[in-house]
C-alpha cells in the first residue's frame, strides 16, 4: 500500500509531506503524517463527536484509516528528506492514531506503545539513578513489579504511601522527587487521589517533579489529568479505548514540548511504538468509547446499587456513600465500570466467582463482556501477601468490571451465584450478606499503615 499522494510522482509526495509537515497547527515535531486527524478548521467538538471524527486525509478517500503494513518506506533522495522511513521511528497508522489520542486527551503530544506497561516503563525512562518517585499503595500490580525493578536494579528510590492524604505525601517530598506517579481510583480498593492538590504540593516542594498520572480506570471519556495539573497522563489502551480486549496497547499525552520530544525519542531507540494493524484496532475501538462507557458506566451504578442495598461491603465512586465521592466527582465526568466488594470470607468469594456464568473470570477491565476476579490472586499477585497485608488489600476482595450486557442478566446472574455460594440469607423479604451491612468509611480509607519505603522492602 502506498502513502497518498506517492503513486505517479514521488517528488511531489515528498512536497505534499513537507506541506503537511508546517500545516501542523501545534507547531510540534511530531513524524509526519498523511493528515492530521482533527478537524481542518480547528473547532472543537463535544468529546463524543471528536472520538469519531477524524480525517484520513487517504489518495482514495478510504473512511477507515489505512493500515501501512510496512517495515520501511522508499525514499527519492540519498539524504533521506521522506516523511517516514522506517516503522520503528514513524508509521502513518502509527502517527494518525497518536494525533486523535492527542485530541481527545487534551494534549499537544501522544505516543502510542505497544502496552500500558511499554507506556509506563517509557516514562520511567526518564528517571536517573538516585531519583525518588514517590506513588501510591494501592497500585495495578504490574507497577508495583516495574517500579521494585528500577528500585531494585536502577537506584531509583520508591516511596509507596497512602496517596489518598496529601499531607503523608508531603512528608516524603524532598529535593530528589523527580516523579510522583498517582492513580485514580485506584485499583481495587478504589480510592480516590486528589490530583490538583497533590500537583500543586509537589511542584511547591519539588518544581522539576513530574506527576505522573495512569488514567486507565476512567479513560480520558471520563477524567482528563492533564487538566488537573498531571504532566504527564499514561493509560493502557488494553482497557477501555480499545474496548474488546482484542489489542495490547499503551497511550502516553504530554503538553511541554521538549517532553514530547524526549518520549518519542525513547519510542525510536527501544522500538516501542505500537505495530500498524494494531494501531488500526486503537482508532477502531476508541470510536465506540462513549457509548461503551456510557452504557458499562450504567451498569455498574445499577450493580453497586444491588450489592450494597444487599448489604454488601461495596467500593465504587459514582455511591454516595463512598467517603470521597464529592472529590471524584470535582475531578471526573462519571465513575467508570470498575468495583468491588468484600465479603468477609476467601473461599466464599471463591465460590462467588466460580458460581457465575455470564461474568466471565479474568484479569483486566474495560471491555465489553463483565468480567470479575479476585485480584490479590490474579492482577495483584505479583505483589507480596504480605506487602498487599500491609496495604490494606484485602485477600477476599471480589472486583467486578462491568461490560455492556443487559444489566437485568448481569444482576440475575450474580444473584443466582451468591445464593449459590452461601453468601446471604434468604427471608421472605428477599436476601442479605451473611456479614452484615456495612458501607466503606473514611476512617478505612485511611487506616492502612503508611509504607514509605523504598519498594525494595517488599520481600
Ligand atoms: C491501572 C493499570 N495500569 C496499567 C496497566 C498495564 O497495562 P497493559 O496490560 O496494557 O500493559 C494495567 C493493566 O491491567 C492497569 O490495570
Amino acid at each position: 500500500m502506498s502513502a497518498p499522494g506517492k503513486e505517479g510522482s514521488q517528488g511531489s509526495a515528498n512536497s505534499i509531506g513537507k506541506a503537511l509537515h508546517s500545516l501542523d497547527l501545534d507547531g510540534h515535531q511530531l513524524p509526519p503524517s498523511p493528515a492530521p486527524s482533527s478537524p481542518r478548521n480547528g473547532r472543537k467538538y463535544a468529546l463524543a463527536t471528536e472520538l469519531v471524527f477524524t480525517e484520513t486525509g487517504d489518495q482514495h478517500g478510504a473512511s477507515s484509516v489505512p493500515i501501512y503494513q510496512s517495515a520501511t518506506f522508499k525514499s527519492t533522495t540519498a539524504n533521506a528528506t521522506s516523511e517516514y522511513d522506517y516503522s520503528r521511528s514513524g508509521n502513518p497508522t502509527r502517527t494518525h492514531l497518536e494525533r486523535h489520542v492527542a485530541k481527545i486527551m487534551n494534549a499537544s503530544r501522544a505516543l502510542v506503545t505497544t502496552s500500558g506497561m511499554a507506556a509506563m516503563d517509557l516514562i520511567c525512562r526518564l528517571l536517573r539513578p538516585g531519583d525518588e518517585v514517590i506513588t501510591g499503595d494501592d497500585l495495578y500490580g504490574g507497577t508495583n513489579r516495574l517500579l521494585k525493578h528500577l528500585s531494585t536494579n536502577a537506584g531509583i528510590v520508591v516511596h509507596h504511601v497512602n496517596t489518598t492524604d496529601v499531607d503523608t505525601v508531603k512528608r516524603v517530598i524532598s529535593n530528589k522527587t523527580a516523579m510522583c506517579l498517582l492513580e485514580t481510583p485506584t485499583n481495587p480498593l478504589i480510592k480516590i487521589v486528589d490530583i490538583r492538590e497533590i500537583s500543586r504540593s509537589v511542584k511547591a516542594a519539588a518544581p522539576n517533579a513530574l506527576i505522573v498520572v495512569d488514567n486507565t480506570m476512567l479513560s480520558p471519556y471520563l477524567q482528563n489529568p492533564l487538566d488537573l495539573g498531571a504532566d504527564i497522563v499514561y493509560e493502557s489502551g488494553t482497557k477501555y479505548l480499545s474496548g474488546h480486549h482484542d489489542v495490547m496497547a499503551g497511550v502516553v499525552g504530554v503538553n511541554d514540548k521538549v517532553l514530547g520530544e524526549k518520549l518519542y525519542s525513547m519510542v525510536n531507540s527501544t522500538g516501542c511504538g505500537l505495530s500498524p494493524m494494531d494501531s488500526f484496532l486503537l482508532i477502531r475501538g476508541i470510536k465506540t468509547l462513549a457509548v461503551r462507557m456510557e452504557k458499562q458506566q450504567a451498569n455498574a451504578a445499577h450493580i453497586a446499587s444491588f450489592l450494597e442495598s444487599h448489604g454488601f461491603r461495596v467500593r465504587y465512586p459514582g455511591l454516595r456513600s463512598h467517603p470521597q465521592y464529592d472529590l471524584h466527582c470535582s475531578m471526573a465526568r462519571g465513575a467508570g465500570a470498575v468495583l468491588s466488594f468484600e465479603t468477609g470470607d476467601v473461599a466464599l468469594s471463591q465460590r462467588i466467582v466460580e458460581s457465575t456464568r455470564l461474568w466471565g473470570i479474568s484479569v483486566s477491565f474495560g471491555c465489553v463482556n463483565s468480567l470479575i476476579s479476585m485480584p490479590c490472586q490474579m492482577s495483584h499477585a505479583s505483589i507480596d501477601a504480605k506487602v498487599r497485608k500491609e496495604r490494606g488489600l484485602k485477600e477476599d476482595v471480589i472486583r467486578l468490571c462491568v461490560g455492556i450486557e443487559d444489566v437485568e442478566d448481569l444482576t440475575e446472574d450474580l444473584s443466582r451465584a451468591l445464593v449459590q455460594a452461601g453468601a446471604v440469607t434468604i427471608t421472605t423479604d428477599g436476601f442479605h450478606a451473611i456479614g452484615g451491612g456495612q458501607t466503606v468509611g473514611n476512617g478505612e480509607l485511611n487506616e492502612q499503615p503508611e509504607t514509605s519505603g523504598s519498594s525494595g522492602t517488599e520481600d
